[in-house]
């Protein structure tokens, strides 16, 4: 078990359900740091497929997740956080399709996930830390005083993504993108390690058909109640 140092928002949920921006913003909002998990398992998968380690390597992707040499680097207002691997920005090849696949692969393996489990406790600095993932709340921080699971359809968060991925001129289906979304739902929430649900003293929030700022507003008021 482990001792909070400093308070914890503990925000977790499926992918594309905003937890990224929403987080972002929380962050922001109280001058808190950040911890986006889910970026340690897209760097992992990364690092393994450039050091030629395969998917299936538990004990090379062990090795890999323990000597990530990682940075995070806020970035100025309204600017994605810049991700660091080996000192070289990967902030946009860590968030396409194939990295977020063969990341939700190497986090079904619990060796990978102790691997990167003090890591992220590390993240706990004053004046406090707002943790985006899948396990935040039921595993990394199960002592959070606030946990918040977000959640959208599946169609909701295809539609999103495929609206993101458009305006970067990118050639995708929404089926497809549906197709992916419930694939990774299924071996993220199926799996024995840790797998995606909400903490019993979490509170549920269902974006769906809410704007951004809705459902910042909910958080904020889920935090102010603890
Ligand atoms: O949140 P994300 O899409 O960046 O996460 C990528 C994958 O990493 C996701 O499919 C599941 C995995 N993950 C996890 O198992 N535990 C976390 N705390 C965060 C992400």
């Amino acid at each position: 078990m482990s001792e909070l140092t400093v308070p914890v928002i503990a925000v977790d949920g499926p992918g594309g359900a905003g937890k990224g921006t929403i987080t972002q913003m929380l962050a922001r909002e109280l001058g808190w740091h950040l911890l986006d998990s889910g970026a340690l398992y897209r760097l992992t998968a990364l690092a393994a497929t450039r050091k030629g380690v395969s998917l299936d390597d538990e004990a090379g992707l062990v090795a890999v997740a323990a000597s990530l040499d990682v940075a995070f680097e806020p970035g100025v207002e309204g600017e994605p956080v810049r991700v660091l691997l080996d000192g070289a920005d990967v902030t946009r090849e860590i968030r396409t399709e194939s990295c977020g696949n063969n990341a939700s692969l190497v986090a079904v393996m619990q060796p990978v996930r102790d691997a990167l489990l003090q890591r992220q406790r590390d993240f706990q600095k004053s004046p406090g830390l707002v943790a985006d993932g899948r396990d935040m709340g039921t595993v990394v921080f199960p002592e959070a005083p606030v946990k918040i699971f977000l959640t959208a359809s599946a169609e909701e968060r295809a539609r999103r993504r495929f609206n993101q991925l458009k305006d970067a001129g990118a050639d995708v289906t929404m089926q497809d993108l549906l197709d992916e979304i419930r694939a990774r739902d299924e071996r993220d929430m199926n799996r024995a390690a840790a797998p995606l649900k909400p903490a019993d003293d979490a509170q549920v929030i269902d974006s769906t058909g809410l704007s951004i700022k809705e459902v910042f507003d909910r958080c904020m008021a889920v935090a102010g109640q603890a």
